[in-house]
């Protein structure tokens, strides 16, 4: 293998960075040349790239986001995009590449794995949801990013009397809402993959609001009802004063933690290994604490649900 390239994809995440410096710099210590295509798989389509050497690596690794960029290519998803992106590739003398992203990217993996391209996926989204991995890259980061969120507002809660919502990314999985209910002491955690009792919630906060605790938090994820909808319903049954604080994407950015610069920097540089021994079609993941190969096939078809026990925890917790 003499030319890999790099692309990050889908929703962007603190840690892409870090896998992409590793990935470089590994391929680059081997003799291989990098590119890096810009705004994931339409880099390909153009296609727009750049050389990478050790240089343009430098100082991103301790910065969110990714310095490639990062866009969602509807191009792409059609097979005459794909077998431009192949054709490309060909061009460019491309024979290896490493992706990194979410659900989606994988899948766009899988697809060019398919038409005879090697590749190697890197999971990164900060839903935690891919399987085969128990942390993708931005999770830890992302709930750092809540975390001090909550601690802020449970200051204002707590001088007001108040009651918050606070709803946090999260279509489909509830694990950034449990883990950081647990995490930040909150009172409640409502997920999308257990319907919300809302007789229970009330219940547990009439309880705290009669024994003189009368300031709480609610966690919710964005795919597990309408904050406004709840505040609303937590102030008619018990009178508490609401408020409601939507995340959005303040989740999403800012310095990686510790925990997934490592990361990013151990599935990017196993990624690249993986490569040059000729393995293809595979997603590298964090499999207790040791860097596991899975098939792009086997990981596509499966789901990751979040462990009931963290919920459970939260809600245990919260009383
Ligand atoms: O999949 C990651 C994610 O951050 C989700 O939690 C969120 O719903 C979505 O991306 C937001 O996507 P966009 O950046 O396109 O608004």
């Amino acid at each position: 293998m003499k030319k890999i390239g790099i692309l990050t994809s889908g929703g962007d995440c603190s840690g892409m960075n870090a896998a992409i410096r590793s990935a470089t710099r590994t391929a680059l210590g081997h003799g291989v040349q990098v590119v890096g295509f810009r705004k994931g798989y339409a880099g390909l389509l153009k296609p727009d790239f750049l050389e990478m050497g050790t240089k343009e690596v430098a100082g991103i690794l301790h910065r969110g986001g990714t310095f490639l960029q990062s866009a969602r290519s509807d191009e792409f998803r059609t097979p005459m995009g794909r077998e431009k992106a192949v054709r490309h590739l060909g061009e460019m003398g491309v024979d290896g590449l490493v992706i990194i992203g979410g659900d989606g990217s994988l899948n766009g993996a899988l697809a060019l794995h398919r038409l005879g391209v090697p590749v190697i996926g890197i999971p990164a989204s900060i839903d935690n949801d891919i399987p085969f991995t128990d942390m993708a890259l931005g999770v830890d980061t992302a709930l750092n990013n809540i975390i001090y969120a909550i601690d802020c507002i449970k200051d204002t809660a707590s001088s007001h009397d108040r009651a918050f919502v606070v709803e946090v990314m999260g279509r489909n999985s509830g694990y950034l809402a449990s883990t950081a209910a647990i995490a930040s002491g909150a009172e409640y955690a409502i997920v999308p993959e257990v319907e919300c009792d809302i007789q229970d919630l009330c219940d547990q906060l009439r309880t705290r609001w009669e024994e003189g605790r009368s300031n709480a938090i609610i966690v919710l994820a964005e795919g597990a009802g309408r904050a406004q909808d709840i505040a609303d319903t937590v102030k008619d049954v018990i009178g508490f004063e609401t408020r409601v604080t939507v995340l959005g994407h303040y989740q999403r950015g800012g310095a990686p933690s510790v925990f997934d610069r490592l990361l990013g920097s151990r599935l990017g540089h196993a990624a690249v290994e993986l490569l040059l021994e000729g393995q293809k079609g595979k997603m590298v993941g964090l499999c207790c604490n040791s860097i596991v190969p899975t098939l792009l096939e086997t990981v596509v078809v499966s789901e990751k649900r979040q462990p009931d026990e963290l919920h459970n925890l939260s809600l245990i917790l919260g009383i």
